[in-house]
Formats: structure tokens, C-alpha cells, sequence
């Protein structure tokens, strides 16, 4: 049987689960396949630390050269995470002619579009199915399985930590550092877990969707992206008592007047699908014109979720080679504008802190005059003497709702806004 060797580089949560589940499953990948893969050298840090975790026919050292310079090494792993040195490792492995498998979404959604254009010039082909979603084959559905659609729209839970953290405060009251500890054991969460919280690493992983879904080059910065740090566990509850649930979400939306791409703290419907995708769980729901919405939920991180994900792809490529075809993304549609935020529509949730509940009518009058229709105004005494009152909008477009929320600054504090959205 064809073997192929491989050279890992990184050994932490998603390098040890790869090399685990590899090894675990050999036979089985080798029958399915009809190819067989050897992790053949381990490039990290704590070299003692992955020398205990392997067999002795792996060379382990701490120099990523290692791998370039390994003539017998076929496919070449990035799970170092972080952009440098994973850049300049994965752009040396193309140039040496490797194969290339990576997780690094954040590599990606800053040099992806020089990454695939290097590969594609040199007949090297990159694997990238861990990078979004975990262990789900969001990457394969959206490049193969739905290549006849043209993708309306799509939308997800796509970050394991903020679910976990979300869905851990909701049911047992747990406090938001904790949580987020916690995910950092499990190996959920980014080695700078600020990636996370504050949703950047949802909006790369949204850019890189969205990019696969339009054919648009990847562009990070067009992404708006707001994360859970500044949610008030108060909203949590109040969502709850309306019938809803907060999550972040990754929102990726073809208009007529450009695309949008948005990561923000989301109401959804308590009924819906995505309401119920909890812990660290992702899932993500696809709009296409011929087979209209479909859902993809499983695993969204950890160790031998991922590491499925990343086997994956080394068995893709292990057969591609065989046949000596490539086929790296194609981001070639120029009709690349975007929405800008400011642009977008959605329904609001808005929760006001009021002195005194007088001023509640002249705060209805302001919506109405800038077009804004409310679905409905909640209102309660605070703990202290003031009021607190939720709005909650028809659909508006976010400029028009900051408009008003300036216009009203002298009557209420804007305690919280959100926005809500249904993909059910
Ligand atoms: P870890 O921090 O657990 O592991 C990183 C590994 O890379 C460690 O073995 C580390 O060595 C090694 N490393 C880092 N820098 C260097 C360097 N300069 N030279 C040699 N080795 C280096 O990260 P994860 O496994 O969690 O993540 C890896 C990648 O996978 C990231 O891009 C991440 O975003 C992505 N990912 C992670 C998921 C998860 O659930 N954790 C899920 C999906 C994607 P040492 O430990 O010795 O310092
Ligand atoms: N930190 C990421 C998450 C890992 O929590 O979703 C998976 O990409």
C-alpha cells in the first residue's frame, strides 16, 4: 500500500489528539483509503513532553526546518497556531513543494488568499477543515456538497469557548471568568483566549466561510464583530423570560448592495435550532437556491474532535496524491462590495435605564420618527429607583437605530443593545 509520511509541527491540544487518532485508527483509515500515513517527526517546544506521547520511530525536535527539510516527508501539519512562525513555515513547506494541512484560522483569514495562490502555483494542495467549526465538515459541505447551490446566506455558532461560557452562565449560574477557565482546560479555547471572548476568532472563521460561500477573497477587516465580554448576565435572563436565547453568531448574508459579514451576541428564538446547540457544540445553518436551509451541528473543538477534522484532510490529501490533483479555493468573483454595518438589517432587542417611566412616550415618539416600528416595550422597576424598559424593534436598519439611541441619550441610559435574528 502507498505510504505517506507526515511531519507535524505543534504538539498541544490538536498535534497530540492528530497524532492519537492517526495512530489510533491506522488500519481503518488505510483500508478506507487505500493509503497509508506515518507520522514520521514532531516539531515542538517541550520536546520531553511529546517524547513520552510517541513511538521511537518519531524524530522530535524544535525547529520547524526540520520538516521543511525532510525530503520523505509528503505532508507537512501547522498546528503551532498564531501567525508567526506558522506563516513563514507553511509558505516554506508549499515553496519545498509539500502538502500542506492546517487548523490556523487565524493564519488564514490574514494570509489565506497568498497561501491558496502559492499552492495552487506550485501543485501543492491545502487542507484547511479544522479551521472552522472543529470536528464539522463545514469546509467539504460548502466546497463539495453544495457546489451547485448558490449560497443566499449562512449562519453559526462557531466558537466552542463562547457557547460553553454562554450556555454554563444561562444554566448553572456560573461565573464568566470561571467558565472561561475551564475552557482553557478542556483545550477549547485560543492560547490568547481574548480571540474568543471578544470574537475575533468567530470572525475569522466567518470570513473564511463567507469567502468559500461567495468566492470572494478573504478580508477579515470588512467583518464587524462584537464579542460576549460586554454582555450583562441581566440580558441573559431577560432573553430567557421573552422566549429567546443569547448566542454569538456568526452571520454571513448575500444583498443586493454587497455582502455582509457580521459576529455579534445573538437573540434566538428558545425554539429554534441554533437555541439549542449548547456547550461546545458549533453549528451552522446554510441557505442555498436549490436545497434551501440545511444544518450542520457537532463538536466545535478539543483535542480529538478537531484531530478528526485534521486526519481528514491528511487522507484527502494522501489520495489526491496519488492522482497528482490539487484543488485549493478560488476566491475569483469581483463582486466583492460590502455591506457596511451601518447598512444592515435586523430586529433589536434594546434595554433602557429610565429615571422615571414620564419620559417613556417621547422615547416611542423617537422611534416613530425615524421609521423605527416597536414590536413591543417590557417594562420593570430596577433594583434602585429607576425603571428599566426593553424595546423590542421590528426589523430596522442599524443606522437608523443608532440614530435614535443618540437622539434619546438625554432621557434614558442605552444599558444593552442586541440584535436578534431567526435561521430556523
Ligand atoms: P496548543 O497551544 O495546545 O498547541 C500549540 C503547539 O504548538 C504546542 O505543542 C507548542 O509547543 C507548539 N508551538 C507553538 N509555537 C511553536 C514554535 N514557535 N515552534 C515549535 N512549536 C511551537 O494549541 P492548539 O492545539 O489548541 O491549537 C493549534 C491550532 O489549532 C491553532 O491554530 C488553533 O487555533 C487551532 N484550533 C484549535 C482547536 C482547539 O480546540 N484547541 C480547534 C480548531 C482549531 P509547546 O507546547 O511545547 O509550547
Ligand atoms: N478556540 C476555538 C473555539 C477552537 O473555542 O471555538 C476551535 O476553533
Amino acid at each position: 500500500m502507498h505510504r505517506v509520511n507526515v511531519g507535524l509541527a505543534g504538539f498541544g491540544t490538536v498535534g497530540s489528539g492528530t497524532y492519537g487518532v492517526s495512530t489510533r485508527n491506522a488500519e481503518l483509515i488505510a483500508q478506507r483509503a487505500g493509503v497509508e500515513l506515518a507520522v514520521t517527526r514532531v516539531v515542538c517546544r517541550n520536546v520531553e513532553a511529546a517524547r513520552s506521547a510517541v513511538g521511537p520511530e518519531v524524530q522530535i525536535s524544535e525547529d520547524w526546518h526540520d520538516i521543511v527539510n525532510d525530503p520523505t516527508i509528503g505532508i507537512a501539519v501547522e498546528l503551532m497556531g498564531g501567525i508567526e512562525p506558522a506563516r513563514s513555515y507553511v509558505m516554506a513547506c508549499i515553496e519545498a513543494g509539500k502538502h500542506v494541512v492546517t487548523a490556523n484560522k487565524a493564519l488564514l483569514a490574514a494570509h489565506g488568499n497568498e497561501i491558496f495562490a502559492a499552492a495552487q502555483a506550485k501543485g501543492v494542495h491545502v487542507g484547511f477543515e479544522a479551521s472552522v467549526a472543529g470536528g464539522i465538515p463545514i469546509i467539504k459541505v460548502l466546497r463539495q456538497g453544495l457546489v451547485a447551490n448558490r449560497i443566499e446566506w449562512l449562519a453559526g455558532i462557531i466558537n466552542g469557548t463562547c457557547n460553553f461560557i454562554l450556555s454554563k452562565m444561562r444554566d448553572e449560574g456560573v461565573a464568566f471568568d470561571e467558565t472561561l477557565a475551564l475552557a482553557q482546560k478542556l483545550g477549547y479555547a485560543e492560547a490568547d483566549p481574548t480571540f474568543d471572548i471578544e470574537g475575533y476568532d468567530a470572525a475569522h472563521k466567518l470570513t473564511i466561510l463567507a469567502s468559500l460561500a461567495f468566492g470572494v477573497p478573504i478580508d477579515t477587516s470588512a467583518t464587524y464583530v462584537e464579542g460576549i465580554t460586554k454582555l450583562d448576565s441581566v440580558d441573559i435572563v431577560w432573553a430567557e423570560e421573552l422566549g429567546y436565547r443569547l448566542k454569538l453568531l456568526g452571520i454571513a448574508r448575500r444583498t443586493d448592495a454587497g455582502i455582509e459579514t457580521r459576529v455579534h451576541p445573538t437573540l434566538v428564538p428558545s425554539s429554534a435550532l441554533l437555541a439549542n446547540v449548547e456547550g461546545v457544540m458549533n453549528a451552522v445553518v446554510v441557505n442555498g437556491d436549490a436545497l434551501g436551509t440545511s444544518l450542520y451541528y457537532g463538536r466545535g473543538a478539543g483535542s480529538d474532535p478537531t484531530a478528526s477534522a485534521v486526519v481528514a484532510d491528511l487522507t484527502e490529501v494522501a489520495q489526491r496524491m496519488t492522482c497528482g490533483c490539487v484543488d485549493n479555493p478560488n476566491f475569483s468573483n469581483t463582486q466583492t462590495a460590502r455591506l457596511p454595518m451601518a447598512e444592515t438589517v435586523s430586529q433589536y432587542y434594546i434595554r433602557l435605564v429610565l429615571d422615571n417611566a414620564d419620559v417613556i412616550d417621547a422615547i416611542k415618539a423617537r422611534f416613530a420618527a425615524a421609521g423605527v416600528n416597536l414590536q413591543a416595550v417590557h417594562q420593570r422597576p430596577a433594583d434602585d429607583a429607576s425603571v428599566a424598559v426593553v424595546v423590542m424593534t421590528d426589523t430596522a436598519r442599524e443606522c437608523d437605530v443608532q440614530a435614535v439611541l443618540k437622539a434619546i441619550a438625554d432621557k434614558a441610559h442605552v444599558a444593552a443593545v442586541l440584535r436578534r435574528e431567526d435561521f430556523s
